[in-house]
């Protein structure tokens, strides 16, 4: 999975833009501009509620299209909340982080430096600095908002399946090669225990399949460890389960579901997040304070969305616009769409308890 979506030359993030309709898959931040001035508006009132701490670094991963961290900017900038403000982007793919200093900065440009983390640097439209990193752990010390919308389900997973002889790893092999020359690849089980299965699989697990991503759960410890260092608030969005997903490894192109297994770097490849590891690494810092998940639609109603649509809608005269605003409003709330299947997490120190117990953190009570 890390190979086909992460590899230099033939990774499925490496060498193109795979957003929209023409694309593979679209996102809440692409659907509509509402959702990042929503996330925006959540992160502005944690950060004020505890006094504007500065100055202070918005942290996005896996920025797509930077759309998300653009909507974002312009409402802080719009709420003169941009001072000694900047943007840390951690992003693996050249493509698209060139897709998002474009969209960000008037111009961007490639550090070129190969013991500088910073790999892209730009000045947003609004006049803060913008640095890309390939990894979390390199962007430096200091208060951060940090958001992860749809990162966490694109990194690798390894997967474990229940047998009569115990669990064994599941892993991809060589099928046959056919006569145009194209290798196919099917699942095959480990015949003898993984270092994987030895390290990741719970004593007391029952599924009969089971996904883990250590990639994940590095990183979600180095969040935080970074809001417990540095201070700082964390807000993961994705789709997942609590503890409780089997067999959620799948492939899209062109909105579809594909076989992953079939011309492996032309799909996107995902499975759900597992919302119970998130709380468990939370519990096991034992600094920081974990809330939710809650459903896209809770929070988002939470926070107030439907005010931001009647405030546009009574903006526009053209009806064209009017149902497209609505048809946006319905796909990121809709049970039957974004709404049900994506979930909010929190990450925040502990030593903001007091304040939280106060004034509750909004969206998730
Ligand atoms: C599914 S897209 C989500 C994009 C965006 N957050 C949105 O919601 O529109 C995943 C993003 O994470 C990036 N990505 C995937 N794996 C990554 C990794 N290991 N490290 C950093 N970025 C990664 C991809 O290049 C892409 O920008």
């Amino acid at each position: 999975m890390k190979d086909v979506l992460q590899n230099p030359t033939k990774g499925y993030y490496m060498s193109k833009d795979m957003f929209g309709e023409s694309g593979d898959f679209i996102t809440s931040p692409e659907i509509s501009q509402i959702f990042g001035e929503m996330l925006a508006v959540w992160f502005l009132n944690e950060w004020s509620k505890i006094g504007c701490p500065k100055p202070l670094q918005i942290v996005e991963l896996g920025p797509g299209r930077g759309t998300l961290s653009n909507d974002m900017l312009r409402v802080f900038s719009h709420f003169k909340a941009l001072h000694q403000v900047s943007l840390h982007l951690v992003e693996v793919s050249p493509v698209l982080s060139e897709v998002q200093g474009k969209k960000l900065c008037s111009q961007s440009y490639l550090t070129n430096n190969y013991n500088n983390p910073i790999f892209r640097k730009g000045i947003s439209h609004q006049g803060i600095p913008v640095h890309w990193y390939k990894q979390f752990k390199d962007v430096p010390d200091g208060f951060s908002l940090i958001i992860a919308h749809e990162f966490f389900d694109a990194l690798p997973i390894h997967k474990f399946h229940k047998t009569y002889a115990g669990y064994k790893e599941v892993l991809i092999d060589i099928d046959k090669i056919c006569n145009n020359d194209e290798i196919k690849f099917r699942y095959v089980l480990a015949r003898q225990d993984t270092p994987m299965l030895k390290v990741l699989l719970k004593p007391n697990e029952s599924r009969d399949h089971v996904e883990i991503s250590p990639d994940s759960m590095l990183i979600l410890e180095q969040i935080c460890n970074k809001v417990v260092g540095s201070g700082g608030i964390a807000l993961i969005c994705d789709y997942g389960h609590n503890g409780t997903g089997t067999d959620t490894f799948r492939a899209f192109k062109k909105h579809k579901q594909v076989d992953p297994l079939i011309q492996p770097g032309s799909a996107d490849l995902t499975a759900d997040v597992d919302f119970n590891v998130i709380r468990e690494i939370a519990k096991n810092n034992g600094d920081v304070i974990y809330l939710g998940p809650i459903k896209q639609r809770n929070f988002l109603h939470r926070i107030g969305i439907e005010y931001r649509v009647k405030s546009l809608k009574e903006n526009l005269i053209d009806k064209k616009q009017i149902d497209h605003l609505i048809a946006c409003y319905n796909f990121l709330t809709g049970e039957d769409k974004m709404g049900e299947r994506f979930k909010f997490c929190a990450i925040l120190p502990a030593t903001l308890k007091k304040i939280m117990d106060k004034y509750p953190v909004v969206g998730f009570m």
